[in-house]
């Protein structure tokens, strides 16, 4: 078994980064919302704000109470989609309950949407086009294509068919000419179809819930997971110790796919504001 080291795969990239940003004359600039109190928002929010600093790329946080409404933070996101000095919006999901995010979200044009949610970009990504591309599925890419993961001809499965991270992480692999299988919650023979995977792509949200026996040998695993365990400790989707054994490459968490995640939103960032 061989680790993939997000953490250092993302330094680089942010190092790359910041070598590009010193050489503009025009910095990008970053706007952040939040919308409330979610813990682990916050703390996301805080270390995109941070990659900010590290790569000089100019940052503008914005924080709505939850009880705002959602004029309100349609009419911050129309201010922010055309203020020349704004690059690239990101609103942060989720959004508390009672806001209709996809109206939101329109309210963020294609040139600034570094998170490569919006209809035009999803629309490229169908279609095999350039485009901005969901920061996760990005990062997960780049990390297969740094340890060589050829994956033509490969069956790849992806457990989860979130927008954020499922959809265009199967149409990505779609894309390198992989065999995609997309599993949910209503998938029948889940634990088979995940045994035939050469490359596993876990984003479901559920703590150690890919176990042994649904891991091929010498498998190429990814753990899109962020989770607590019995214990409190983070963990992935993936139950790691019981899975390390069997494969060929596994991404730990923490340390693997969050930083890359963060690592593409500085890239896109980058990206859009050369645009
Ligand atoms: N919440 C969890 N992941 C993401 C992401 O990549 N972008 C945004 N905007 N919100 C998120």
């Amino acid at each position: 078994m061989k680790l993939i080291d997000g953490k250092a795969c993302a330094a680089s990239i942010r190092a790359q980064i910041k070598e590009t940003v010193e050489k503009l004359e025009e910095k990008p600039a970053l706007a952040v919302v939040l919308v409330g109190t979610d813990p682990a928002s916050q703390i996301y929010v805080r270390n995109k704000i941070r990659a900010c600093e590290e790569t000089g790329i100019i940052s503008y946080s914005y924080t709505l109470p939850e009880t705002a409404t959602q004029e309100q933070l349609e009419e911050l996101l129309e201010t922010l989609a055309n203020d020349d000095k704004v690059t690239g919006v990101l609103l942060q999901l989720p959004l508390p309950k009672k806001f209709n995010a996809e109206a939101a979200m329109k309210k963020i044009p294609p040139q600034k949407d570094v998170d490569g949610f919006s209809a035009e970009h999803l629309g490229n990504l169908v279609l095999n086009k350039p485009g901005t591309v969901a920061c996760t599925p990005l990062g997960v890419m780049k990390l297969l294509e740094r340890e060589g993961v050829d994956l033509t001809g490969k069956n790849a499965v992806v457990l989860g068919r979130s927008d954020t991270v499922g959809k265009p992480m199967a149409l990505l692999l779609l894309n390198a000419n992989a065999t995609v299988t997309v599993c949910h919650s209503k998938t029948v023979n889940l634990k088979e179809i995940c045994r035939n995977a050469d490359v596993l792509v876990v984003a479901i949200g559920r703590a150690k819930f890919v176990t042994a026996d649904m891991v091929k040998d010498g498998a190429v695993v990814v753990d899109v997971g962020i989770n607590r365990d019995e214990n409190g400790k983070m963990c992935g989707d993936v139950d790691f110790d019981a899975v390390k054994d069997k494969v060929s490459l596994i991404t730990p968490v923490p340390g693997g796919v969050g930083p890359m995640t963060i690592a593409m939103l500085m890239q896109n960032t980058l990206d859009a504001a050369k645009k």
